[in-house]
């Protein structure tokens, strides 16, 4: 069954959700996953940059795309790219507006507390479900070094706390917390209304997110500390690949069952 806005609600079963670019991501995640998010991360994952700030409409709405059409089950969040909502909320509205309708996603993810809460209102006012994102806010981060745990003095943890009534007073439907320490993550989740979606914020959240590329051992570096490794990929595929290159090299590969043969019939000789 499709999930539904309506099915995040705060309960004792956690949220699962990872991210998606692609569509045979989309479809191997979607049966397990109550939340596909399409994040603007793919333009670091995917396009080798530095800083999620690179992602733009046209790289989100085409990712979305892929992964909407993929997925039966998920919700599908897409990100809204760095510089498409903070200058106005007609801007905000516009952008939101043109993601929905170009990838059929449904619903748009946005960075930042109480300085986005208007731009939240006015969008779920219009009908656009919102993912609200605070704690540590990427598109904020402009150099790799700039990934820092947040809210760990008094002021910055009180501030985070605002932030999350706001989102959730302007109809965010849930909120993703970043990098915040266990304690405060706590404090967040009994104090919202609304489902705590955590990356590097404890156990202690109502769901989990990660980007996919990360915990399957696919993103190229050292990944971060709360992110747990279920599989390293990226060294089997290029074991593959060298092997592949010396079977070229030393002409084992094509072999005799890779290789069509001659025949009266070619015509009707299929490739696959
Ligand atoms: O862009 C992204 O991947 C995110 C996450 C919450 C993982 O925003």
């Amino acid at each position: 069954m499709k999930k539904k806005i309506s099915d995040f609600i705060q309960n004792n079963t956690p949220i699962v959700c990872l991210t998606a670019y692609t569509a045979p991501m989309a479809m191997m995640a979607d049966k397990h996953c109550d939340l596909l998010l399409v994040g603007d991360s793919v333009s670091m994952v995917l396009y080798g940059e530095y800083t999620t700030q690179k992602a733009d409409m046209e790289m989100m709405i085409r990712h979305g795309k892929a992964v909407a059409k993929s997925a039966e089950h998920a919700l599908i969040v897409v990100d809204m790219p760095y510089g498409s909502y903070e200058e106005t909320p007609e801007q905000a509205l516009q952008n939101a507006k043109w993601i929905m309708e170009e990838t059929n996603c449904d619903a748009v993810k946005l960075e930042g507390g109480s300085e986005q809460a208007n731009t939240i209102q006015i969008l779920t006012g219009n009908n656009i479900p919102v993912m609200a994102h605070i704690g540590l806010t990427p598109q904020s981060v402009a150099t790799p070094d700039g990934y820092r745990v947040q809210g760990r003095d008094n002021e910055a943890a009180k501030q985070l706390i605002k932030d999350m009534k706001a989102v959730e007073r302007a109809g965010a439907f849930c909120v993703v917390i970043e990098a915040v320490p266990e304690p405060l993550a706590a404090a967040l989740t009994s104090q919202a209304n609304i489902p705590t979606i955590g990356i590097g914020a404890s156990a202690v959240c109502d769901g989990q997110i990660l980007v996919t590329e990360d915990m399957l051992g696919l993103s190229l570096g050292k990944p971060p500390k709360f992110v747990k490794q279920y599989a390293m990929f990226a060294d089997n595929i290029e074991n593959a690949i060298q092997t592949y290159a010396k079977d070229v090299k030393n002409r084992t590969f094509p072999a005799p069952e890779n290789t069509y043969k001659a025949s009266n019939n070619s015509k009707k000789d299929k490739a696959a």
